[in-house]
């Protein structure tokens, strides 16, 4: 449970609040590489931040991101001739370059000398990750590219999808350290093990036992949590680029197992399904404004992801929604109950959705509405990873709001860190757990990652 005020304070993205400015000293990304395919291709009109923008390619391939309006008297830029390395507004013919300098006033005799004093808001951009990336900053705060491993890495290593969403990016993002929903939302019925196309994650050594004085054998089965439950949802430390989650465990013949799944500041978590098991994922919540966000999930691996996993995720319609054709608009949202089929949500999945992401989307998209009304929780243990990153965003709103900017983006390398399991026979469980860690933190360094 928060109060009003805190969150307030996490929530609200716009420009001049606290929680906004923070956004606004990260590089962020605007869109996907592929909507702007080439020099000259059509401008896109898109909100950041709740600012409303036009980004374009210009002849040179190089991209712009604007205000979307003319600051001639108004006009909308997105309507611009995308030609001869600049956008011009199609109102009076004025002209911008990606830097946003004014480059041609044709309609006015005074020209030359008014042009000069002349500029439209323009935003640094880098492109990376078949992303591009934003910084929507002061640029005396700039700061360095975050060293994102799958940055820079080859096309065939990577695969980013794009969706939007309508809520506030925190509970989006919230869904992605909950140890406690899995168990039940994206269960199969009568296992109570993971869900998967043809139930492809079924391994008959995760299959518990219903207990016989189980209450509900349907509803609940073998879900109910334990004590021994609550040490495998491990625990919370403090990293250079935000938290590392770590769950440890050792068998009986030895064999200590390590997860290391860090979370960084303030919109990078490393959760996520994936078909390989040497692939990583990392989900960003990207806020269009309070309400909306795009959410991009990246998929990439150290080697070339073989090509009938890339097709698993763009067409099986399980790792990722499918699209109304044209749009980032789930075919299943939040407008249709993500056609929920209870038929199936009686016999066979515990909710009845049938994409693994809609499955959360649908618990994220209203909780008391598109921003979460916190006053109204009750949390219990199993929410100690959600408590932890709230109180790491709230310390950096509050010292942006006291005018201490954030340290995170001038240490592009931590930036770096990456999911780590970690299995091992030798030594003890803490030299296990430092191993994973460090791993975890070093780069090139690969460990399998499974969901
Ligand atoms: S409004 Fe754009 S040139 Fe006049
Ligand atoms: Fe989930």
């Amino acid at each position: 449970m928060l109060t009003r005020e805190d969150n307030e304070l996490l929530t609200n993205v716009e420009k001049g609040s606290p929680m906004g400015e923070v956004f606004r000293r990260f590089w962020i990304p605007a869109v996907l590489s592929e909507e702007l395919p080439g020099p000259d291709c059509e401008p896109v009109e898109i909100t950041l931040l709740g600012e409303h923008l036009v980004i374009f390619r210009d002849t040179d391939g190089k991209v712009g991101l604007i205000d979307k309006y003319c600051p001639h008297r108004g006009a909308p830029m997105f309507y611009g001739r995308n030609e001869e390395c600049g956008l011009r507004c199609v109102y009076h013919g004025w002209k911008f370059d990606v830097d946003g300098n004014c480059t041609d006033m044709p309609n006015a005799p005074e020209g030359d000398a008014f042009r000069s004093k002349i500029k439209i808001q323009s935003y640094p951009c880098v492109e990376a990750g078949s992303l591009i990336w934003t910084y929507m900053g002061p640029e005396e705060s700039k700061p360095p590219f975050p060293e994102f491993e799958w940055c820079k890495m080859e096309e065939n290593h990577l695969y980013v999808s794009k969706f939007k969403l309508e809520c506030n990016y925190l509970q989006a993002m919230e869904g992605d350290y909950d140890p406690g929903h899995v168990p039940f939302l994206h269960t199969v019925l009568d296992t109570g093990v993971i869900q998967g196309p043809q139930t492809r994650f079924i391994d008959p050594a995760k299959v518990r036992t219903t207990p016989t004085d189980e209450e509900f054998p349907v509803g609940v089965g073998n879900r109910r949590v334990t004590e021994a439950d609550r040490d495998g949802w491990g625990t919370v430390e403090d990293s250079d680029s935000g938290l590392l989650f770590i769950q440890k465990g050792e068998k009986e013949d030895g064999t200590k197992t390590v997860n290391v799944a860090p979370w960084m500041m303030p919109i990078f978590p490393t959760a996520g399904t994936t078909v390989g098991t040497t692939t990583y994922s990392t989900n960003i919540r990207v806020p269009i404004d309070n309400n909306s966000l795009y959410f991009y999930r990246v998929r990439w691996a150290y080697k070339p992801i073989p090509t009938s996993e890339i097709e698993a995720y763009k067409t099986d319609g399980w790792f990722f929604p499918e699209m109304i054709p044209g749009t980032y608009t789930p075919k299943d949202n939040v407008h249709n109950h993500y056609n929920i089929n209870r038929v199936t949500q009686k016999y066979f999945s515990y909710s009845g959705i049938q994409c693994f992401p809609l499955q959360d989307i649908a618990m994220m998209e209203d909780q008391w509405g598109s921003i979460a009304d916190r006053t109204l929780e009750h949390l219990t243990s199993s929410d100690f990873a959600i408590i932890a990153v709230r109180r790491k965003l709230l310390k950096v709103a509050r010292d942006m709001a006291e005018g201490t900017e954030p340290q995170e983006p001038f240490r592009p390398a931590v930036y770096s860190y990456h999911r780590t399991r970690f299995s091992t026979a030798e030594g003890t469980l803490d030299e296990a757990v430092e191993k994973a860690r460090s791993m975890s933190k070093e780069k090139n360094v690969a460990g399998s990652v499974t969901v």
